[in-house]
């Protein structure tokens, strides 16, 4: 039987990545894969990460299972910085949240979740949408349907398109939203769109399932959840995904949330148990490391101050650098538009240039993005930056 699988078509941001390790152009510039790179180029260990496992490795008494949930301490931290101190949805115990692995775990764990209330579970999501969000809950049977989102040629949210589209939605439905820094596109809701997004949401009997990847790095730890809280805040039921791999650089870690919010706190708990029922069946418990060190992180005042601070530096850096790119294309006199790049958050935007532009920056100049044009943002630095503007500004001449 193992011999009757075909293979696959190479996964197209895995073969980027290799075709650049691969290039032997000095010059060469990564805007593909998508991990957080310092102005030197590396994805880097944060400092307060490094103390946290130095303390970690020193007190770490036994290497037994965690229980399904996770550790108290973590899920506390984390809904403290999803919804901030005393929300009443935590309070009143109608917020009920579970360890996963990863922001990945907490997708497919909801997914499988919506599955068990109801075989014909639709989720909405955007057009365009993280490609991984596909896989993550189609595989596990629900139906993904799609509202338009963003406007490629003005590059802004199609927000009147965007709730005309939902009008095809049938209560009952999920709609995905990205909590802050959308990937690919970079483009978010106002807060006054949140607003009307709340009211038309709960006007509709839609659910919002939010995905929370980036906290921290669009406006900051706050402000990139107000919307999010403002969700909490008005509607009765959502769920909400989040991850550590970026804004703790804990990637390879594993480490996110899923929670839930339902209307009453005996809802929220038999919630989470087919939530922990749903993990029982993929992988058990929740993995430590990673949820330990955002924990030791989150529990002690210094070291929190000293994450808070590697965290807006980085966020400060990916502004700066959209910024700066902006500038200089216009100063190089491309005649193309970028200033959506400077207006848009987070790590991903899309250049908005054609495949063909897309395939002669890699051919000629080993300049690396996605088809779709998508860049991370954060592959540029104070080295490639006038390189990159010399190589667009060749290809589009
Ligand atoms: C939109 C979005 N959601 C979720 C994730 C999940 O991240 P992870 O599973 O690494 O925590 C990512 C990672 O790139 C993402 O971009």
């Amino acid at each position: 039987m193992l011999s009757d699988f075909s293979p696959l078509p190479p996964d197209p941001i895995l073969g980027l990545s290799a075709a650049y390790r691969e290039d032997r152009n000095p010059n060469k510039v990564d805007l593909g894969v998508g991990v957080y790179k310092d102005d030197s180029g590396v994805s880097p260990i944060m400092a307060a990460v490094k103390q946290a496992e130095a303390a970690i490795l020193l007190e770490e008494q036994s290497k037994a299972y965690l229980p399904p949930v996770g550790t108290e301490g973590f899920l506390v931290g984390m809904q403290q910085m999803l919804f901030g101190e005393n929300h009443a949805v935590v309070l009143d115990g109608r917020c009920k949240t579970q360890q996963t692995t990863g922001g990945c775990g907490a997708l497919r764990v909801a997914a499988q979740l919506l599955m068990r209330g109801s075989d014909s579970a639709t989720v909405w999501v955007s057009t365009p949408t993280w490609a991984n969000h596909v896989p993550l809950l189609g595989d596990a049977g629900i139906t993904i349907r799609e509202y338009p989102y963003y406007d490629y040629t003005t590059h802004t949210i199609d927000f009147d398109g965007m709730l005309s589209g939902l009008e095809q939605a049938a209560a009952g439905d999920f709609v995905l939203l990205h909590g802050c820094c959308h990937n690919p596109c970079g483009a978010d809701l106002s807060l006054s769109q949140w607003e009307i997004l709340s009211g038309y949401l709960g006007q509709r009997g839609l659910t919002p399932f939010v995905d929370l990847a980036y906290q921290g790095l669009g406006d900051g730890l706050d402000e990139d959840v107000a919307g999010l809280r403002l969700l909490a805040d008005t509607l009765p039921e959502m769920i909400v995904a989040s991850s550590c791999s970026k804004n703790f650089g804990l990637y390879r870690e594993r480490t996110g949330t899923l929670s839930v919010i339902a209307d009453t706190a005996e809802h929220a708990d038999n919630a989470l148990k087919q939530m922990l029922n749903v993990a029982r069946g993929i992988y058990s418990m929740p993995p430590s490391h990673g949820a330990a060190i955002v924990e030791t992180i989150l529990q002690d005042s210094e070291l929190t101050e000293v994450w808070a601070s590697e965290l807006n530096i980085m966020r400060q850096r990916i502004n700066g650098l959209r910024l700066d790119f902006a500038e200089q294309a216009a100063a190089r006199g491309i005649g193309r538009d970028f200033s959506h790049i400077a207006r848009e958050k987070g790590m991903f935007s899309f250049l908005g240039i054609s495949a063909e532009e897309v395939e002669c920056l890699k051919s000629e100049y080993s300049v690396y993005m996605v088809n779709s044009s998508r860049i991370n943002v954060a592959g540029m630095n104070s080295s490639n930056m006038e390189y990159l503007v010399d190589a667009l500004a060749a290809v589009l001449a």
